[in-house]
């Protein structure tokens, strides 16, 4: 406990003591009035007793915290809330401005890719259907539309890869579809950062940074065998082996 008695601080003094700066500075303002200083300070403190009691709580914790959407016309630009640097980005795409219906970026192309999924139920504002598998949102990958010929949004089809079921996708022919194969999750290597295939099509379709390891051989072990019947002698080529394997860094910037 601090000694109440001591003389750090005299709450009298203090006020003599002010009132005494404020005179010297403004001799006018206080001289001649009934009112002592002390009395003053009284009842400003009265006063905002007073009106602890009197005015009404008008000051939420969180500003705009009793100001609720409706989102049963779509909560889409909403997801700019929180993710505005994702919207930055997709407003600068040649794509995807149609998916929702309408022409030009809005945010509510989000909430068609995110929602897109139709085997998902979502929360949906219509109070009978809480969402189950997802409320908001849920991830999403470009083959679900880009390897489905009859997917609603009229995605132009991603074929060639023998993927999308279509007659003749066979992709026997396809120059990266041990790419395809391998960013899709499920195969031996597939990758699982992202969903399905959707890494090898953002290497191609934006401007991500690429960084491949090309081992490539830089020699070749050629086996040729001869062999003798009768008087004739024929050199026949056995195995080309490919060996001596050096790796070249590509990066795409
Ligand atoms: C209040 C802020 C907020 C709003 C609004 C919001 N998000 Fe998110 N979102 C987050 C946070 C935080 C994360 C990362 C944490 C997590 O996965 O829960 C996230 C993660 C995500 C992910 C990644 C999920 C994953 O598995 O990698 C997607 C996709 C997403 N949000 C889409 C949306 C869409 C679409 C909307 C609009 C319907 C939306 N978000 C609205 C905050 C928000
Ligand atoms: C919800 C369905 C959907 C998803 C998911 C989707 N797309 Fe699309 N995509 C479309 C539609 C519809 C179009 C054509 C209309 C448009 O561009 O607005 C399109 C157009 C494109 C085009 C332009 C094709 C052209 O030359 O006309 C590319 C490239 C593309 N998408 C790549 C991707 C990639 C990469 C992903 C994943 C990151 C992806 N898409 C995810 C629906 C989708
Ligand atoms: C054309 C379809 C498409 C549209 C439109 C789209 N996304 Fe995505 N989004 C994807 C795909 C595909 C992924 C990768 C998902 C995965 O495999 O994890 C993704 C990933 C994300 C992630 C995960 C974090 C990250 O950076 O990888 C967030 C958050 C997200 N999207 C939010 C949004 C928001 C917000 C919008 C609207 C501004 C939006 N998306 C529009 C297809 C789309
Ligand atoms: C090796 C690079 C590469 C990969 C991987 C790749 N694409 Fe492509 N994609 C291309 C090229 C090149 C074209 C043709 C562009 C042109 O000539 O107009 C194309 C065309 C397209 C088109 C337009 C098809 C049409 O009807 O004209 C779509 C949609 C598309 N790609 C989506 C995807 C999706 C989704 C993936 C992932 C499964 C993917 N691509 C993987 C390079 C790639």
């Amino acid at each position: 406990m601090l000694p109440l008695s001591d003389n750090n601080f005299n709450l009298s003094k203090e006020l003599d003591r002010i009132q005494k700066i404020l005179k010297r500075n403004n001799p006018n303002a206080l001289m001649g009035r009934s009112m002592t200083f002390e009395k003053g300070i009284l009842i400003v403190i009265i006063f905002f007793a007073l009106g602890l009691f009197v005015i009404p709580q008008t000051v939420s914790l969180f500003e705009g915290e009793h100001f609720w959407y409706s989102i049963e016309g779509g909560y889409g630009s909403k997801c700019l809330k929180c993710h505005a640097d994702i919207y930055e980005e997709l407003n600068q795409s040649a794509y995807h401005d149609t998916i929702d219906g309408v022409s030009g970026f809005s945010g509510n192309e989000c909430y068609s890719c995110h929602r897109a999924n139709l085997t998902i139920t979502y929360a949906n504002g219509s109070l009978d259907q809480p969402g189950r598998e997802a409320h908001a949102a849920s991830s999403i990958s470009c083959t679900y539309c880009h390897f489905n010929a009859s997917n609603p949004f009229n995605a132009p089809v991603a074929g060639g890869f023998g993927m999308t079921g279509l007659a003749n996708d066979t992709g026997t022919e396809a120059a990266h579809r041990g790419f395809v194969l391998s960013s899709a999750n499920g195969s031996i290597s597939g990758s699982s950062l992202l969903l399905n295939a959707s890494e090898a099509c953002i290497a191609c379709h934006t401007p991500v940074e690429i960084t491949i390891n090309f081992s490539v051989p830089t020699q070749f072990d050629i086996t040729v065998r001869n062999s003798v019947s009768g008087s004739n002698s024929q050199w026949n080529v056995e195995s080309i082996v490919a060996t001596n394997l050096t790796v070249f860094l590509e990066e795409k910037k």
